[in-house]
């Protein structure tokens, strides 16, 4: 099987990497191989490459910067996953996406399932909605995997800049009203990897299969709980977590107050349900020093 990896040198590409590579012969793309706004070399590189399988790991992840360049964010979040999406209609080939939390409005108050309806607040969520709805219509074989708040040892996220801050810091002031899902993204790769295996069946993939899944750890917690279990895990407990508001945090980007997804679907549908945020966290902690590079 050949599998062409876009954005396979960010957070959750990394893994994605390591994990396809030990089934598959694995292409990897980044910026510096393509640069996704350029829709026409992209076009050519999946004619030259005929991959059974997409898997689409880049986007425009700059959720502030967005805001202020909505047609770059279009771009890369949009209109290259609808030109992957053609391509794939076109050669048959599977497209594995990743989505987000961010395509709800945060007004629920249980956790959203795939069928819930969607009301992006931010450049970037509407943008990656736009990339969900495009893939959709180019009736492309399809799995979109909606995920949140990604952290990891590698790249930049709330994980390592609340440890960094902690070397800096006696008091740390985190938003306390926002509730979500933190999730180890190399668990969401493993579990891309699990995904593909099973989608197989004599060669072809199962349409039966084709969709939108929810994929996080389960639980719900708040940034302030999240970066308060960080430094209790990490041994920081002489750094002072205190709660704020989210209007105490003011950033360019509107967040869902709200964004728990249900992941009951991809339990059923392929038997795989990530642990409980704690103890993800845990294992992300644990495996700090051993991480694959790229
Ligand atoms: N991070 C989160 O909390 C979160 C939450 C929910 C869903 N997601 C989704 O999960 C997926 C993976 O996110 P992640 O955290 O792994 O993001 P990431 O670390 O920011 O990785 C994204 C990758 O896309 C690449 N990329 C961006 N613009 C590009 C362009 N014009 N051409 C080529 N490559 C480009 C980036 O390269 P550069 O480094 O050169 O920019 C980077 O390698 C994304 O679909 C994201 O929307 C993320």
């Amino acid at each position: 099987m050949k599998i062409v990896l876009f954005g396979h040198a960010g957070q959750l590409g990394t893994r994605l990497h390591t994990v396809l590579a030990a089934n598959a012969e694995v292409r990897g793309f980044d910026r510096d191989q393509i640069d996704l706004a350029d829709l026409a070399q992209l076009r050519n590189v999946l004619a030259a490459e005929q991959p059974d399988v997409i898997v689409n790991a880049a986007a425009y992840t700059a959720v502030d910067q967005a805001e202020s360049d909505a047609t770059g964010a279009a771009r890369i979040n949009a209109e290259a996953p609808r030109a992957m999406a053609e391509a794939a209609a076109a050669s048959g080939a599977l497209l594995i996406h990743y989505s987000t939390d961010y395509v709800f409005d945060g007004s629920a108050t249980v956790p959203y399932t795939e069928e819930a309806a969607t009301a992006p607040v931010s450049v970037y969520g509407r943008t990656k909605l736009a990339g969900e709805q495009a893939i959709r219509t180019a009736g492309a074989p399809h799995i979109i995997l909606r995920t949140a708040w990604l952290y990891s040892n590698r790249g930049k996220n709330f994980l390592k800049t609340m440890l960094r801050l902690a070397e800096e810091r006696d008091e740390l002031r985190v938003v306390a009203d926002q509730f979500g899902c933190p999730t180890y993204s190399d668990l969401v790769a493993d579990a891309t990897g699990e995904i593909l295996a099973r989608m197989y069946d004599n060669g072809a993939p199962r349409a039966a299969l084709f969709g939108t899944y929810h994929i996080a750890c389960g639980g719900t917690t708040s940034w302030h709980g999240f970066a308060s279990k960080i430094m209790q895990l990490a041994g920081k407990t002489r750094v002072r977590v205190t709660p704020i508001a989210t209007a105490d945090y003011p950033t360019p980007a509107r967040r869902p107050m709200y964004s728990v997804l249900d992941c009951g679907k991809l339990a059923r549908a392929f038997g795989i349900r990530l642990p409980a945020w704690e103890d993800a966290l845990h294992a992300c902690l644990d495996d700090r020093g051993r991480i694959d590079q790229r």
